[in-house]
């Protein structure tokens, strides 16, 4: 990469001004491994390179599930250790997100043993200022500090929290342990005015905490070196083996079998319906292809469709739409072991009572019902979401968005100031 004069210096890594883009910056990750705020420190030959391949990994998962980062490019397709970031007014705190208690909260709180799931999970905060052993912040202090705003500050618990999530989800697809992750934000200029939280700095083995199993004793992450007193050159090897594996099962990530969505309705009538929720898979980026069999109608052809459906590649959900009798799901359901759910249009006739032939159900028919088009799809998004974790992502962000409208919402009718405090509670002014 192109890269101008210098402009920051960290333990572990070198930034420098892009010669391409004035609004970025090149991160070139060192090989320098340390702990207890610089004072233990070693080279390993190659973590550099590591590092640079895990953070891209993860950022490339991370945009792909509509989070805001700071990553543009590089970092896995070369071999230099570089890549290419969007430049940010760095906010000097680092949020940590526990889902287990281990490290310094255990420290903190002796009476917790480790490995104790924390539910609902911890965000807390501390001041980076390596002199003075990074100092936990409430978020009080952070906002009269002017260190970042209510706002600002509910943004990135919100997206931490978020990251935690899509980074647990990858691990667990993996049988590992996400215990607890440490991560940064920067401030960015906003194309129409104003500025933008972005997730930022590097997220790699030395940020999280991993356990394979469960198991603290198989942990993968930087903690194997903070617990060596004088670490061996067969000591050095061994964690960089551990950070070789961790680079490799990032790249696994992203990766899933692939799943689709099949819309089967009895008729075309039933098309607005459908339009509504492919738009919504749409939006999640969930394929989709709407299919007309009745069941009432073409009983056989309705079976092959499904089972052609079914001998696809990749891994279905359907959902089957049938107004008025709602023989359809039903029989979909007895054909396939897939999931199958019932989104029927309701109509007026009878009062509604037309929803009864989706409810009252044979025995062995699992067919399940969600009546709004855009909850359907939704629950279609979910079932397949278990085996992709971008999925998974962009389910966490949308529901973090509907969150956001109603705490907006309830600020335009005078209920709040429209900012929660990160731990959720309506802010008093
Ligand atoms: O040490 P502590 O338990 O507070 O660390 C919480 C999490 O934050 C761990 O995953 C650790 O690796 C990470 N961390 C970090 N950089 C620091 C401090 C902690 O990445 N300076």
């Amino acid at each position: 990469m192109n890269k101008g004069p210098e402009v920051a210096r960290g333990k572990t890594k070198v930034l420098y001004r892009s010669a391409d883009r004035p609004d970025a910056v090149v991160v070139v990750s060192q090989d320098q491994i340390t702990a207890g705020d610089g004072a233990k420190r070693h080279v390993i030959s190659g973590k550099g390179r590591l590092a640079a391949l895990t953070t891209a990994r993860i950022y490339r998962l991370l945009s792909a599930c509509n989070i805001p980062t700071h990553y543009l490019s590089g970092g896995e397709d070369d071999d230099a250790n570089e890549m290419l970031v969007r430049h940010c007014e760095m906010i000097p705190i680092e949020v940590v997100v526990r889902g287990v208690a281990a490290g310094s909260y255990v420290k903190r709180n002796p009476g917790v043993k480790p490995g104790t799931v924390i539910a609902p999970r911890l965000v807390e905060y501390f001041f980076k200022d390596d002199a003075n052993h990074d100092p936990q912040y409430t978020a009080e202090r952070i906002v009269d500090e002017g260190i970042a705003t209510q706002h600002e500050l509910a943004q990135m618990t919100d997206i931490a929290r978020i990251v935690f999530d899509v980074l647990a989800h990858a691990w667990k697809r993996q049988n590992v342990l996400l215990v607890d992750l440490k991560v940064e934000f920067g401030r960015a200029p906003r194309s129409e005015g104003g500025t933008e939280i972005l997730l930022a700095d590097v997220i790699d083995n030395d940020s999280w905490r991993v356990w394979p199993g469960g198991d603290q004793s198989a942990m993968l992450d930087k903690q194997i070196y903070r617990n060596i007193q004088v670490p061996s050159e067969a000591d050095l090897a061994n964690v960089k083996g551990k950070y070789e594996e961790v680079a490799e099962r990032v790249g696994q990530f992203q990766k899933t079998t692939g799943g689709f969505v099949g819309i089967v309705m009895g008729s075309s009538g039933d098309d607005a319906h459908a339009e509504r929720i492919l738009k919504a898979l749409s939006g999640l980026g969930v394929p989709a292809r709407k299919h007309v069999a009745s069941a009432h109608k073409t009983p056989l052809y309705a079976l092959e469709k499904v089972s052609r459906l079914d001998g696809m590649l990749g891994r279905v959900v359907y959902i089957t739409i049938a107004g008025r009798s709602n023989a359809l799901s039903a029989f979909v359901d007895a054909a396939t072991a897939n999931c199958v759910i019932a989104c029927p249009p309701i109509g007026s006739n009878f009062s509604g009572m037309d929803i009864l032939s989706s409810l009252s159900l044979p025995s062995g028919i699992a067919s399940m019902v969600v009546l709004e088009p855009e909850n359907a799809a939704l629950a279609a998004a979910k079932i397949l979401a278990v085996d992709d974790t971008v999925l998974y992502g962009r389910v966490l962000v949308s529901q973090y968005k509907n969150r956001t409208n109603v705490v907006d919402a309830d600020a335009r009718a005078g209920g709040s100031s429209g900012q929660t405090t990160p731990n959720g509670k309506a802010s008093q002014n």
